[in-house]
């Protein structure tokens, strides 16, 4: 994808397809130029009633040069002025992207949807049409033997952005770049989480992991199973016995030997796929199981970004990656054993395996003794019930570093709820035979879920996002940008966090 930005007047702009929006009742933001320019053009449409700047509507309008130079004007509605938000304008960029797409057309050139409807400078506004746009011309056909329409078989080759304002184009330069870094990234976890099983294995995560850290110079090193049984990672190990493919644990490093620098880690859940083992799921839906690495996939591209925008930080990104599967050798319901940390684990499902491998991993992010860590996980069905598809759970042990994540939440639009993490719920998976037990069953299980991570995670500030909801959809979410299957969750989110981590006051967007 080639991303351009430039400055000039809208209606000179002879472009294939001009992109402008405005909201209803009255025609304004990017489409009062063309308004002007079309000698009221845009407002006769309204009046008409043909065009009511309803949310993501689009019309179509052939200017064939009369006052406008572009070939094809695509107009899209941002709906209520009042109830304008950066999200909806990542929305519409993407729904105007897509329309664009469907049309076969191969370039674009677009305003900056929002520009003096939002409160948000011009930069802020590029990264997020960029983000809609390139998010929402996601694909996922590799599979695919034959293309079968020009919305499967082509692609938008080229986005330019235009600007009128000559000295806003620094700030929107910046922004395109970020709201592209970003996205890109996204769409290779994206990847990573829509590749079946077979094919996504611990070993596959581990071989990208390492082919991305030499192309943006991450320092990459996989641990193996002689290794993780040197560390005594038994808890992690246990989940892995049960299944033929080799265990990796990835570590991704970022600025690892300036110590001077504040330190975060990222964690990411890495199953490639979760049968639940001998605590086994049932067989239907059983084959989305294979985005279980999702958390895993959010952090290997986030650690992406984080070396290109050569973050002022040190950043180390965890992945402990595994199947979970039943056979001769794999952990039984009652199994005990011993994580690095030295607490001990009944297993009591071991359809809770997550939480087996997340402990060593937070067990060893120890060792950085970070200012916070952060956990992404596809853990729990329970937070599915809860928040559905559209929040992600949000818990943890120290309030600022939650209220940090919050904010990055309101910025990238991947929205997260806090749930509580009560000492009361820290009671209820303490073991009887064992320090605790893997499960204390149904009731809050996204709590409990967390409570366990807790017992690894005393040391440091840490926030745990529960992303079983948010990971993957395929109903219930209908953002343009969200094309089914994986969502690519989470690195927005954490490249927000991590590019605002030492403003104190979050500014308001
Ligand atoms: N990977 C699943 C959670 C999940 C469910 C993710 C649905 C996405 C969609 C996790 O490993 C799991 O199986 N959790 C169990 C825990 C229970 C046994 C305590 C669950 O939620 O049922
Ligand atoms: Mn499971
Ligand atoms: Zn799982």
């Amino acid at each position: 994808m080639e991303l351009e930005v430039k400055a000039g007047k809208v209606k000179d702009e002879s472009a294939e397809v001009l992109v402008v929006s405005t909201t209803e009742k009255e025609v304004n933001g990017s489409a009062k130029i063309v308004d002007e320019a079309l000698g009221r053009g845009i407002s006769r449409l309204v009046e008409e009633g043909d065009f009511k700047g309803r949310f993501n509507e689009t019309a179509w309008l052939y200017p064939r040069g009369e006052g406008i130079a572009a070939k094809r004007l695509l107009l899209i509605g941002l709906g209520k002025k009042e109830n304008l938000t950066l999200d909806k304008v990542r929305e519409v960029s993407g729904a105007a992207a897509r329309e664009i797409l469907g049309k076969g057309l191969k370039r674009f050139v677009t305003t900056l949807h929002g520009v003096g409807l939002l409160p948000y400078p011009p930069e802020v506004l590029a990264q997020t049409v960029i983000e809609g746009s390139l998010l929402a011309l996601y694909k996922f056909d590799q599979y695919k033997s034959k293309k079968e329409s020009s919305e499967e078989g082509g692609e938008v080759e080229q986005i330019t952005l235009l600007s009128e304002e000559e000295k806003e184009l620094p700030g929107i330069e910046r922004g395109a770049r970020i709201g592209q870094i970003v996205s890109e990234a996204t769409n290779f976890a994206r990847d990573l989480s829509n590749h079946p099983g077979n094919v996504a294995t611990p070993t596959m995560l581990a071989q990208e992991a390492e082919k991305m850290a030499r192309e943006v110079g991450l320092r990459c090193r996989i641990l193996y199973k002689p290794e993780m049984e040197e560390l005594k990672m038994r808890s992690f190990l246990s989940v892995a016995r049960g299944s033929e493919e080799p265990p990796t644990f990835i570590i991704l490093e970022h600025n690892a030997d300036k110590k001077d620098l504040e330190t975060i880690v990222l964690v990411g859940k890495g199953v490639t796929f979760d049968s639940g083992g001998i605590s086994l799921k049932p067989a239907e839906g059983m084959d989305a199981m294979k985005m279980d690495m999702s958390g895993g996939a959010a952090v290997i591209a986030a650690m992406k970004c984080v070396a290109v925008l050569n973050l002022p930080l040190r950043v180390i990104g965890l992945v402990p990656a595994t199947e979970n599967l039943p056979s001769g050798s794999a952990n039984k319901p009652g199994d005990i054993v011993t994580a690095s940390s030295g607490t001990t684990i009944e297993i009591l499902n071991t359809d809770a395996e997550g939480r087996l491998i997340l402990a060593d991993a937070l067990t060893y992010a120890k060792r950085y003794n970070p200012q916070a860590v952060i956990d992404l996980a596809t853990l729990t069905g329970a937070c599915v019930v809860a928040l559905g598809h559209i929040a992600s759970a949000m818990l943890g042990n120290n309030r600022d570093l939650l209220e940090k994540v919050r904010a990055a939440s309101e910025l990238s639009g991947e929205r997260v709820w806090e749930l509580p993490l009560w000492d009361d719920y820290k009671e209820l998976i303490k073991g009887d035979v064992a320090d605790i037990k893997n499960t204390a069953g149904r009731e809050g299980g996204t709590i409990t879920g967390a409570a366990f991570l807790s017992r690894f995670t005393e040391e440091y500030p840490w926030v745990h996002l529960d992303i079983a909801g948010t990971a993957w959809t395929n109903k219930g979410v209908k953002k343009s940008y969200l094309p089914k299957g994986a969502t690519g969750v989470g690195v927005r989110l954490l490249v927000q966090f991590l590019r605002d981590w030492r403003k104190q006051k979050t500014e308001k967007r």
